[in-house]
């Protein structure tokens, strides 16, 4: 039968599916944060089930404030930007980070990490821990805009403006490593953002006057 079939072929392989999705969620959560119900649980790691690890507690230093945040394994820092509550029930609503693919191909929900440009769709909560979180609203200093944000404002560097949150935080990662990028290393910077409404040129020129204005 292809069920005893599979049986088999998991004794030769020494584990089974269910036995190793338990392991990896033991090991991977226990590796990177500090499980609540593994705090003081009386079971072993063994005898837990996937629901009992589904969730922990993790803190995340965003726009340099701290929060605690409760997340599954799987929950995307995008989904904690966006969607999350701290665990005082209060909503972190950092909204300037869009969700438009979820995969990692329009470059809408794109924040740095510790200076890094990266797609937050991509990447776990879990894996931003002890990291220096930067989103859109984060790039501005009090009422003073960034000079990227200024430069897109100058040249009308948006139509819809959904995808503009994710070109301001990747040009601005692109300033912060090249102060006099040439049109092309600007292209290719933003590569990984789409802008459907097509008004690359004029973000193009934003990014140009705003290298200007930086002092490249
Ligand atoms: S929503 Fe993250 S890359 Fe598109
Ligand atoms: S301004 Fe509309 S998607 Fe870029």
């Amino acid at each position: 039968m292809p069920e005893e079939k599979e049986k088999e072929r998991q004794k030769g392989i020494g584990i089974s599916r269910r036995n190793f999705l338990k392991g990896m969620g033991t090991g991977a959560v226990a590796a990177t944060v500090a499980p609540t119900v593994l705090v003081g649980a009386p079971k072993s790691a063994e005898a837990q089930t996937s629901e009992e690890i589904s969730r922990a507690k993790i803190k995340l230093d965003i726009n340099n404030k701290m929060y605690e945040v409760e997340v599954e394994p799987r929950t995307t820092l995008l989904s904690v930007l966006r969607d999350g509550f701290d665990t005082s029930g209060n909503r972190v609503d950092l909204t300037g980070s869009k969700l438009i693919c979820d995969r990692g191909e329009c470059g809408g929900c794109t924040i740095l990490i510790d200076g890094k440009s990266v797609y937050s769709c991509m990447t776990l909560a879990i894996d931003a821990q002890e990291t220096k979180i930067t989103t859109v609203e984060g790039i501005a200093d009090g009422d003073q805009l960034h000079p990227v944000q200024e430069a897109f404002v100058q040249h009308d560097a948006l139509m819809c403006g959904f995808c503009t949150p994710g070109f301001i935080v990747s040009a601005k990662s692109l300033l912060d490593e090249n102060s006099s990028p040439s049109l092309e290393e600007i292209k290719e910077g933003l590569s990984g953002n789409i802008c459907r409404c097509g008004t690359y040129p004029f973000i193009f020129e934003a990014v140009k006057t705003a290298s200007i204005k930086m002092g490249g």
